[in-house]
C-alpha cells in the first residue's frame, strides 16, 4: 500500500456565490487556517501523495488562492479551469499531472476541511483491494442536494444520481455523495474521457465515473463516514457548522493531551494551537494562530492570544491580551487589561493588571506597575524599550522609545522617561507636588455662600 503512488486532486474553482463574500470561498477560515489549507494538511498527512489545485484562474482571487496553497503545500501545482463546466471537466484540467500517471488519483473538494488523513487512506485501500472506482458515502440529516449513492443489483455500486437528475425512488436513498472518489491511476483517464453532459445542469459531472467505470466492467464500491467529516462549506452558516466540529476535534485532542478546562465549549482554538502538560485554560478564553503554551501554564478566563508564546508556569489573565511577538519565559505574570505586543518577557517578569507593553524586552524578575506604558509609537516609527533585570517600573510611568533601563533601576510612579536610565538609578520624570494649605476650605466657602468662584 505505501509503496502505491497517488495524485491528489483538490477542486477549488468553484464560485462560492452562497457565502456572498469578497474573498474566494476556500480562503475563509476554521480554526485560523483557510478551507483548502485545512485539505492540504490532510493529503499531506495522509503521507505519498502529489497534490495539485485545480483553481478558476481569475485576477486577485487566484493570486490569493495561489499564496494560500504555496504556504500550506509549497510542492502543490496549480491548473486553472478556464470555464466551469462541471466537477469532471475541473478535474481534466489536471490533464497533465493525470497523464504523468499514478497508481492512485483522489479527488477532494477544497470546500470540504474537515475530512481526515485516515478516510483519505481507506478509499485508496479500497483501491489497492480492486475496486477502480472508490466512493465515499454518508448518511445526511438532510439529504437535499446531494448526490445519491445508487446500488446494483449485485449489491456493489452501480451509479451516483445528482438530486436534480434522480426519479423520487432515487431520492428516498439515505447514503448520499460525500465527494471524495478515488480511481485507479492507470483507468482515470479512460473514465473521465467518456462522461459526458447529459443531464439536467448540462455540466461534465465527475459522479458518472461509476457508471461509466461499471460500463467497463470495472468495479466500484462505496465507503460509509460520518457526516461531520464531510460537511462541505457553501453558506457563512455552514462555514459555523464546520468551525463548530473543528472546534470539538481540537478541545477533545486537547483533553487527551491533559490540558483542564472545565467549559471546554467557550473555548476557541486553532488547528496550530500548542498546549503541554498541566496547561489550564479558564472558561471563555480566544487562541488565534500561532500559540504555544508550555507546561504547567494558566490562561484565566476572557483572555485573547494570538501569535504568542507562553513559558512553562506562566500566568496569563484575566481579562490579558497577548498579540504577535509576545513571548514570556517561564512563571511570567500578565494579570488583568495588559497588552504585550512584540515583546519578550524574562522569566518571572511581572506585569499584573492595565499595561501595554509593545516593542519591548524586559529583564528576569522585574515589575511593571498598574498602568505603565511602552509608548512605541512616534505618529511615524516605531521604536524599542529595553528594560534590564529586576527593574521595578512604577504606577502610570510613560516610557517614551527608543529608550533603556539599566539593571535594578527604579522609575517612579508617573515618570515621563524620555531618556535611558542607568542601573541601579532612580528615575523621577515628574512636576515636583505643590500642597496649597486651607484651599480646599476656602473652595467649600465660596461655593456655600453662593458666590462665584474667584
Ligand atoms: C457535488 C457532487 C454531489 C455530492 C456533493 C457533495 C457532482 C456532480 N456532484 O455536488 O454528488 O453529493 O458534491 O458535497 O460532483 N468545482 C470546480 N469546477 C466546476 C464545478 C465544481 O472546481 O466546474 C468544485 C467546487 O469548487 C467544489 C466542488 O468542485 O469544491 C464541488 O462542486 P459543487 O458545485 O459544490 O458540487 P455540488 O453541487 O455540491
Ligand atoms: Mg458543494
Amino acid at each position: 500500500m505505501s509503496a502505491r503512488t497517488c495524485l491528489t486532486i483538490v477542486l477549488a474553482a468553484g464560485e462560492g456565490t452562497r457565502m456572498r463574500a469578497s474573498r474566494p470561498k476556500v480562503l475563509h477560515a476554521i480554526g485560523g487556517r483557510s478551507l483548502i489549507a485545512h485539505v492540504l494538511a490532510a493529503v499531506g498527512a495522509a503521507g505519498g501523495a502529489q497534490a495539485v489545485v485545480v483553481g478558476p484562474g481569475q485576477g486577485a482571487d487566484q493570486q490569493a488562492l495561489v499564496a494560500a496553497v504555496k504556504a500550506a503545500m509549497p510542492s502543490a501545482e496549480l491548473f486553472v479551469q478556464g470555464e466551469r463546466r462541471g466537477t469532471a471537466h475541473a478535474v481534466l484540467a489536471a490533464r497533465p499531472a493525470l497523464a504523468r500517471g499514478a497508481d492512485d488519483v483522489l479527488v477532494v473538494f477544497a470546500d470540504t476541511p474537515l475530512v481526515t488523513p485516515q478516510t483519505l487512506a481507506r478509499l485508496r485501500a479500497a483501491l489497492a483491494r480492486g475496486a477502480v472506482v472508490a466512493v465515499l458515502g454518508f448518511r445526511p440529516a438532510d439529504s437535499t442536494g446531494y448526490g445519491r449513492l445508487i446500488a446494483g443489483t449485485d449489491g456493489a455500486l452501480a451509479a451516483i444520481r445528482e438530486e436534480k437528475d434522480a426519479t423520487a425512488e432515487e431520492r428516498a436513498i439515505g447514503l448520499c455523495n460525500a465527494g471524495l472518489m478515488a480511481l485507479r491511476g492507470d483507468a482515470a483517464l479512460a473514465i473521465l474521457e467518456r462522461i459526458g453532459d447529459d443531464n439536467a445542469k448540462r455540466e461534465f459531472y465527475l459522479t458518472d465515473a461509476v457508471a461509466v467505470a461499471r460500463g467497463l466492467g470495472w468495479t466500484a464500491v462505496a465507503l460509509e463516514t460520518g457526516e461531520d467529516e464531510v460537511r462541505g462549506v457553501n453558506t457563512q452558516a455552514q462555514l459555523a457548522e464546520a468551525e463548530e466540529v473543528l472546534q470539538r476535534r481540537l478541545r477533545a485532542a486537547a483533553h487527551d493531551a491533559g490540558v483542564s478546562m472545565v467549559a471546554p465549549q467557550t473555548v476557541h482554538l486553532s488547528a496550530d494551537t500548542r498546549l503541554g502538560r498541566d496547561v489550564v485554560i479558564e472558561p471563555y478564553v480566544v487562541f488565534g494562530p500561532g500559540v504555544t503554551v508550555e507546561d504547567g501554564a494558566m490562561i484565566r478566563s476572557f483572555s485573547h492570544l494570538e501569535g504568542a508564546t507562553v513559558g512553562r508556569g506562566a500566568r496569563v489573565g484575566p481579562f490579558a491580551r497577548l498579540r504577535p511577538g509576545a513571548r514570556l519565559d517561564a512563571d511570567v505574570h500578565v494579570g488583568n487589561f495588559v497588552e504585550v505586543k512584540e515583546a519578550r518577557l524574562a522569566a518571572g517578569a511581572k506585569a499584573n493588571h492595565l499595561a501595554y507593553i509593545g516593542d519591548a524586552s524586559i529583564g528576569e524578575g522585574s515589575n511593571i506597575g498598574a498602568g505603565a506604558i511602552t509608548c512605541n509609537y512616534d505618529g511615524a516609527a516605531k521604536h524599542r524599550t529595553e528594560i534590564g533585570k529586576g527593574v521595578f517600573i512604577g504606577s502610570n510611568a510613560a516610557l517614551v522609545a527608543p529608550v533603556r533601563i539599566g539593571d535594578g533601576a527604579y522609575v517612579g510612579t508617573g515618570s515621563v522617561i524620555t531618556a535611558d536610565v542607568p542601573a541601579d538609578a532612580l528615575a523621577l520624570g515628574r512636576g515636583r507636588q505643590v500642597n496649597k494649605e486651607g484651599w480646599a476650605a476656602r473652595l467649600r466657602r465660596v461655593v456655600g455662600a453662593g458666590k462665584k468662584l474667584p
